[in-house]
C-alpha cells in the first residue's frame, strides 16, 4: 500500500514518514516545497505520477492566533487545499484520510464530544477546518476524517517542548486552568492513522490519547514526569488573552474508534511517559 503524506514537514508529517518500515507499507512524504497544497494543478500532477493508495492529508494552516488576521491564508490552505488534496486523490481512486481538530467545537459543554455531534467552531482556524472536513466530504467517494488534539511529539516545536525549556531556563511558568482536553503523541496517532487507513471503514473518528487534563494539569505532569523541579501558577483564560478563542471543554470521545473496533490510543500520562523516554535517547 502507497501511502501519500501532505505537510511531511510537520509534527505529524514527519512522525508518519518515520514509521517503522513494514514489507506491505510504502511511505511517499511531501513537504510544502515539494506540493504546495493550495495548487489544484500541481497536486494532481504529484498525485497522477506518484498514484496513492492513501493520501493522509496532514497539511494544514495551523497558526491559530494569526488566523484570526488573515483568515484568506487560513482557508486557501485547510478549505481549499483540502478540497484540491480530494479531487485529486478520487481521480486516482485514492482514499483519503483528513487530520480534523477539537477546535471545530465550541467547548461548551462538559461531556466528551461524539464524532456526529453539531460543530460550531469558535475561530477562524477550527471553522477553516471544518470547511475542509465538507469538502473531503464533497469530492472524495472514500474518506476518513480524523479529529485530535492537543498534538505533541518529537519533531518541530510543541507545549511539551515548551514547558520543559522554560522550566529548564528558570522562567516562571502561568499556564491555564480552565480549558480541558486530551494530549496526543504522534506516534500513538500515526499508529492508528496507518491501522485505519488499511480498512473500508470510512467516516469520521476521535482519536486523541485517552483521559483528559487542563493545560495547568498537563503542564504539572510533564514536570513531575520529567523529573524537573519548577513550580507552574494556574491562571484563568481571560488573564492571558489571545487573538483566537479556544473552546473551554474539548474532549473527544471515541466511540466510532471502539464500534469499528479499533485499539483505543493508550492513556495520556503513560504516552507522555514514553515521549518523554524517547526525547532522553
Ligand atoms: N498541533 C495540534 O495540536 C493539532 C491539534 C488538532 C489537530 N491538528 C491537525 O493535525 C494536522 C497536523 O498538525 P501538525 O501539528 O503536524 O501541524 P504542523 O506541525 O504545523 O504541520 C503542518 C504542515 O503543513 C505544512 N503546510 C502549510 N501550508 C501548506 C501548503 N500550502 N501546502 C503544503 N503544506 C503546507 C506546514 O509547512 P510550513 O511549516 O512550511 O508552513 C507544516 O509542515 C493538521 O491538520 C492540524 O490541523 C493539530
Amino acid at each position: 500500500m502507497k501511502i501519500l503524506v501532505t505537510g511531511a514537514g510537520g509534527q505529524l508529517g514527519q512522525e508518519l514518514i518515520r514509521y517503522p518500515a513494514c514489507a506491505d507499507l510504502e511511505f511517499l512524504g511531501l513537504t510544502r516545497e515539494e506540493m504546495d497544497v493550495t495548487l489544484f494543478e500541481a497536486v494532481r500532477e504529484k498525485i497522477r505520477a506518484l498514484r496513492p493508495d492513501v493520501v493522509i492529508h496532514a497539511a494544514a494552516y495551523t497558526k491559530v492566533d494569526l488566523a484570526e488576521s488573515r483568515p484568506e491564508d487560513a482557508y486557501r490552505v485547510n478549505a481549499l487545499g483540502t478540497r484540491n488534496v480530494a479531487l485529486a486523490a478520487e481521480e486516482v481512486g485514492a482514499k483519503v484520510c483528513y487530520i480534523s481538530t477539537d477546535y471545530v467545537f465550541d467547548g461548551q459543554t462538559d461531556r466528551p464530544y461524539h464524532e456526529y455531534d453539531n460543530t460550531n467552531p469558535l475561530s477562524v482556524y477550527g471553522k477553516s477546518k471544518r470547511a475542509g472536513e465538507i469538502l473531503v466530504q464533497g469530492f472524495s467517494s472514500r474518506w476518513f476524517i480524523v479529529r485530535t488534539s492537543w498534538v505533541y511529539g518529537p519533531y518541530g516545536p510543541n507545549f511539551v517542548k515548551t514547558i520543559l525549556a522554560k522550566a529548564k531556563a528558570g522562567e516562571p511558568l502561568r499556564v491555564v486552568a480552565d480549558q480541558h482536553g486530551s494530549p496526543t503523541y504522534t506516534n500513538d496517532l500515526a499508529r492508528f492513522l496507518i491501522e485505519l487507513v488499511r480498512t473500508e471503514e470510512y467516516g469520521i473518528y476521535h482519536a486523541t490519547n485517552q483521559g483528559q487534563c487542563s493545560w495547568y494539569e498537563f503542564a504539572c505532569a510533564i514536570l513531575e514526569e520529567a523529573g524537573v523541579p519548577a513550580s507552574i501558577e494556574p491562571c484563568t483564560t481571560d488573564t492571558f488573552p489571545r487573538p483566537a478563542p479556544r473552546p473551554r471543554f474539548s474532549v473527544l470521545g471515541q466511540t466510532m474508534l471502539r464500534a469499528a473496533g479499533f485499539t483505543p490510543l493508550r492513556p495520556w500520562r503513560d504516552a507522555l511517559r514514553a515521549f518523554l523516554c524517547e526525547l532522553e535517547e
